[in-house]
């Protein structure tokens, strides 16, 4: 599905007034439709290539830089490096052949041009391949460096932390740093018990913005000044304006009604 060139200009133009309004969306510009379920929480960086009909979540305050990016769910706090790959379909690896013409006859309309009448039977006979694109899932303050491969379908953990060109096929443990091909965990970013206090805290169902009086650079006193907020009833978790599938795929109109209602981002 292609857009023509108004629908395009339009686009174009919505896509430049939603900065104010906490989100930046170029990576849509040529995503026609979104699947059903999907939303951006703002403020959010999109950039990276959304493929279209992806299945797309994300979450407050990610920079999603660049790369391409295919049936996703990324939590708050999320950053993708430019060249970032995932979302990519899987062929069947034990089939008389990996191409996608054995479960996808109508590819290109070659099953009308190659089989003429014929073409209907070939489709009652075909066989079902299923699972080609499954949903990848990064955790909250997921950090991918530059041109990882993430296999579709693997699920990353809270705050782990994926190195430069490294290829992920299989699930990674929150926290952990892993680099490589095929990816391995280099060490965890803290110590476990400290770990453990982070997925209790999870600190990112709060605004960055309400933290600032916990050091960033010390996490066991970040961890002490939170913990304290919480339990004293100082903190209320952050809430972002959602934008939902129907709206991301008419920005034109989402954008009209963001103008006419502003939303406060703040809680
Ligand atoms: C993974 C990463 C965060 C680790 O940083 P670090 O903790 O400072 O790691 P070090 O440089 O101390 O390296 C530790 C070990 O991991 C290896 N290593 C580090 N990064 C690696 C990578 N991307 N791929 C393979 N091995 C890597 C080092 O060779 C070293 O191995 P050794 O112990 O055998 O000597 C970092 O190297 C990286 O890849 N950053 C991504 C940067 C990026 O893409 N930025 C884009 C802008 S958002």
């Amino acid at each position: 599905m292609v857009m023509d060139s108004t629908k395009r200009a339009r686009k174009a133009a919505a896509l430049r007034g939603f900065p104010p309004h906490g989100l930046i969306l170029g990576g849509l510009s040529e995503t026609v439709r979104l699947a059903k379920g999907s939303w951006i929480e703002a403020p959010s960086a999109v950039q990276a290539r959304i493929v279209n009909g992806a299945y797309l979540r994300v979450g407050a305050f990610c920079n999603l830089n660049g790369g391409t990016l295919n049936n996703i769910v990324v939590g708050r706090y999320a950053s993708i490096a430019s060249g970032v790959v995932t979302g990519t379909h899987e062929h069947p690896t034990d089939w008389l052949t990996t191409s996608r013409a054995a479960y996808y006859p109508e590819l290109y309309g070659w099953d009308k041009l190659a089989a003429g009448a014929e073409a209907p039977s070939i489709h009652s006979r075909k066989a079902y391949y299923p699972e080609s694109c499954p949903i990848t899932t990064l955790g909250p303050d997921v950090w991918i460096g530059q041109g990882a491969f993430i296999k579709s379908g693997v699920s990353i953990g809270a705050g782990a932390i994926i190195g430069a060109r490294a290829t992920v096929v299989k699930d990674v443990p929150p926290y952990a740093i892993v680099v490589g091909t095929p990816g391995r965990v280099l060490r965890l970013r803290f110590p476990e018990p400290v770990v453990e206090r982070l997925l209790r805290v999870q600190w990112w169902q709060y605004s960055i913005y309400d933290l600032f009086d916990a050091p960033m650079d010390d996490i066991t006193r970040a961890l002490d000044v939170i913990e304290d907020h919480v339990s004293s009833g100082r903190l209320a978790p952050f809430e972002g304006l959602v934008l939902r599938d129907e709206e991301l795929t008419d920005l034109p109109a989402a954008l009209a009604r963001l103008e006419e209602r502003p939303l406060a981002l703040a809680n």
